[in-house]
């Protein structure tokens, strides 16, 4: 299927590593333009150079996203470079945070670059004639899976999907279709679940257990879900949330 995406002019936070990394080849495989931000900057050269050896137009920078004026200047600079932006994927995370400044810091990670990367895209997406933002979330936004002490992460992660629910019914009569991608656990071996497969086998073995398709997702397998709900073929999907978790949760999705 064509998946209309040639020519169109994304820009994807957190672009050098796991599912950020894969929507950012994914997009370029499928002839989009791609601006990438992360904050080591050789790294963010470096997967710049790959892409652009294969043939990519890209816009990278080091960025931290968590400073507002940082984020909104990096997005003009990438709508500059691209000659505008039609997609638009929050994907940067602070991660599963333990102690006091957790909640301070999913704040600033997770939640704020949404809502200030919204803000800042709608404009660039109205001139455009319209768009598409994708936010990442997680499982743990709406499931308690593993039971386990309360955290700022799932807590955070619950607020992108009602943020991105409401924005999408704000900016749908734009043109603007806002939807979430809630992955289970994705492996990659310098992610979260790479290092506690090194670190603790035993909670690796046991969230795996977890999983009745009997395995963790892979960054592509996310990426595919992200880069069609950034395709027009989903024109007509506004405000969902697709979970992509081998079947771990265990509500009826509806
Ligand atoms: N992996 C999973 O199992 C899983 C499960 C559920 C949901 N998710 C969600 O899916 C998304 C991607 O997860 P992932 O595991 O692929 O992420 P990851 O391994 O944490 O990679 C995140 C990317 O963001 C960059 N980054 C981190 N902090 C940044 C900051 N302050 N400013 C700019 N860039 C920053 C990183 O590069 P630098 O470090 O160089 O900045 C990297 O490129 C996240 O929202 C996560 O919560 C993941």
């Amino acid at each position: 299927m064509d998946l209309g995406l040639k020519g169109k002019r994304a820009i994807v936070t957190g672009g050098t590593r796991g599912i950020g990394r894969a929507t950012v080849e994914l997009l370029a495989a499928e002839g989009a333009s791609v601006a990438f931000c992360a904050r080591n900057a050789d790294v963010v050269a470096e997967v710049a150079a790959e892409l652009t050896a294969k043939g990519a137009t890209v816009f990278a920078k080091a960025v931290d996203v968590s400073k507002e004026a940082e984020l909104k200047g990096f997005i003009q600079e990438a709508a500059a470079a691209l000659g505008g932006v039609d997609i638009y994927v929050s994907n940067v995370t602070g991660g599963s945070l333990k102690g006091a400044e957790q909640w301070q810091q999913s704040l600033e990670l997770d939640l704020l670059p949404l809502v200030h990367g919204i803000d800042e895209v709608t404009p660039l997406m109205e001139a455009a004639g319209g768009g598409s933002i994708i936010a990442l979330s997680s499982t743990f936004g709406f499931d308690n899976v593993w039971p386990s002490s309360p955290n700022s992460y799932g807590a955070f992660k619950a607020a992108i999907l009602r943020h991105a629910s409401a924005a999408a019914h704000a900016l749908a009569s734009k043109g603007i279709r806002v939807n979430s991608v809630s992955p289970g656990p994705v492996y990659f071996e310098d992610g979260d679940w790479g290092k506690i497969k090194a670190g603790r086998p035993e909670v690796y073995e046991k969230v795996l257990g977890s999983i009745p398709l009997g395995r963790m997702g892979k960054p592509e397998e996310v990426a595919a879900a992200i880069v069609m709900l950034a395709s027009p073929v989903t024109g007509y999907t506004v405000g969902t949330n697709l979970v992509c978790d081998g079947g771990m949760t265990v509500r009826t999705q509806y």
